[in-house]
């Protein structure tokens, strides 16, 4: 059996998966952020801990059989965030997530060709090496003691087998790995007033990274020498999940924020329109994703202020799309990622009349997410679009949506047939790939698919028309909030 292991921002799950991949069994436990000032984000690393204590123990007791079998454990996390140790390795101070904006001007400092060159994006607030440069200037102390910078995952990693080692997917996201080459970036790390000493070791997400101390294994009844995979960043691990692992496959996220993620042979960065790009937790792979940061939360929003579930609103639009609405709504709730880079911008409902109906509302705003994941598809310029992508995320409930999607993004969407395919079981993939060495093309597989759906030919010109009318907007509403 694997174990797959996600740190995720607001709980940990544990997944535990047999040798035919089947799901055996899997238990979340709660995780909270602290926001002490205006736009910080923390978490204490210490409590992963507690809770990767509190799933093992729950795992073991439940399933204390297929527990005992873990040949390999992968790991996922949410990506970004900055926990730093001191000398003998204690945690310096709370680890800075990935939606903390406080190194927004470190940011913007750091932001220049010479990094883009580097890393293959802009740099944003939430990355890494600002964070760094923020403790530089506001907690000097605390910067000088720093001896090792570790992803949120990578801690837990460092707690379970002892050793200090991340994976290319996670490091891209730190604004220090050269992308191309899937190496640090000792100019990079040099300008953070860092170098390589302060970094972990590297490894694809495949590949073993080290094993689990005897001490843990013994604590909780796993075997001795069980394996621990590189694993990924949440979006790569989750693109494991989902059997995104081959070149030109990709997967639309309908989550609170919005996904749009193609993996890609080669490397071929775009920082210019806000598109990341990042190594995949494959090896030779990279991956290219746009990121709306309002998607599903924007049906969220909608259906507070109706006083109606998400899937009554849309379950009222049928299921075959209409033509695009005189209503058009930008998802801005919390600014956008991309294409704009724009945390300052709000969103917008433009064209309200006195009959606008709750059904128009519902349309516009489904419309306006269709529209910010076709700028994210827009985004990765001369990079070949995917033929088909996986539709995964509370969103993807609604068959409206799927069908609207498709025929905006003039691509296929497959929806999954029911199950677990998030990054929890795609890091249990890559424990199977580092445990037994087997090609990573036979692990990580396409689900089985529920459900297709094509763009509706008669209407794509349309659609086209409402994503002009859409994009005209931004500037306006820019000009006009400034
Ligand atoms: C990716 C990103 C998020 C985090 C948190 O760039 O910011 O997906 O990994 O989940």
């Amino acid at each position: 059996t694997y174990l797959g292991l996600d740190l995720g921002t607001s709980s940990l799950k544990a997944l535990l998966i047999a040798e035919d991949q089947a799901v055996i069994a899997s238990v979340s436990v709660p995780l909270t952020v602290e926001r002490p000032h205006f736009g910080w984000s923390e978490q204490n690393p210490q409590s992963w801990i507690v809770a990767c204590e509190v799933a093992l123990q729950q795992l073991s007791t439940e399933q204390p059989e297929a527990f005992g079998d873990i040949a390999g454990i992968g790991l996922s996390g949410h990506m970004h965030g900055a926990t730093v140790l001191g000398e003998d390795g204690h945690v310096l101070r709370p680890c800075i997530l990935w939606n903390d904006t406080r190194s927004h001007a470190e940011a913007k400092a750091l932001d220049d060709a010479e990094s883009r060159a580097i890393t293959g994006n802009i740099v944003f607030p939430g990355f890494t090496a600002p964070k760094l440069l923020w403790m530089q200037k506001n907690e000097p102390e605390l910067f000088a003691e720093t001896r090792h910078v570790l992803l949120p995952k990578d801690y837990l990693r460092l707690w379970l087998t002892g050793d200090a080692v991340s994976e290319m997917s996670d490091a891209a996201g730190t604004s220090w790995l050269d992308t191309g080459k899937r190496d640090w970036s000792d100019r990079m790390l040099e300008r953070t007033g860092l170098s390589r000493d302060h970094m972990p070791s590297l490894v694809e997400g495949t590949q073993a990274s080290g094993e689990v101390r005897p001490i843990l294994a013994e604590k909780f009844g796993l075997k001795p020498g069980v394996v621990v995979a590189g694993g990924g960043g949440d979006n790569a691990a989750s693109a494991c999940g989902v059997g995104v692992a081959q070149p030109g496959t990709g997967f639309l996220s309908l989550g609170t924020s919005g996904v749009l993620f193609t993996a890609t042979a080669g490397y071929a960065p775009v920082p210019e329109t806000a598109l990341h790009t990042f190594c995949h937790a494959i090896p030779g792979l990279w991956h290219q994703m746009g990121v709306t940061l309002s998607a599903a939360g924007c049906m969220d929003w909608l259906s507070k202020l109706l006083k109606e579930e998400p899937g009554t609103l849309t379950g009222a639009l049928g299921e075959t799309i209409a033509e695009p609405g005189r209503l058009l709504f930008l998802p801005y709730l919390s600014g956008e990622r991309t294409p704009h880079n724009d945390a300052d911008i709000r969103g917008v409902l433009a064209g309200i009349e006195s009959d606008t109906s709750r059904e128009a509302m519902t349309r516009a705003v489904l419309e306006g997410v269709a529209y910010s994941m076709r700028d994210c598809l827009d985004a990765a310029g001369d990079t070949p679009k995917p033929e088909r992508l996986i539709a995964v995320g509370a969103g993807s409930r609604s068959a409206y949506w799927l069908q609207l999607m498709a025929t905006v993004l003039e691509t296929e969407i497959a929806l999954p047939a029911a199950g677990d395919f998030g990054a929890a079981f795609g890091a249990a993939r890559l424990g199977i790939t580092a445990a037994t060495g087997a090609d990573p093309k036979s692990v990580i597989t396409l689900p089985p698919v529920a459900r297709s759906f094509a763009p509706v030919t008669e209407k794509i010109e349309a659609y086209r028309d409402g994503h002009r009318r859409y994009k005209a907007l931004y500037p306006a509403i820019k000009q006009a909030m400034a």
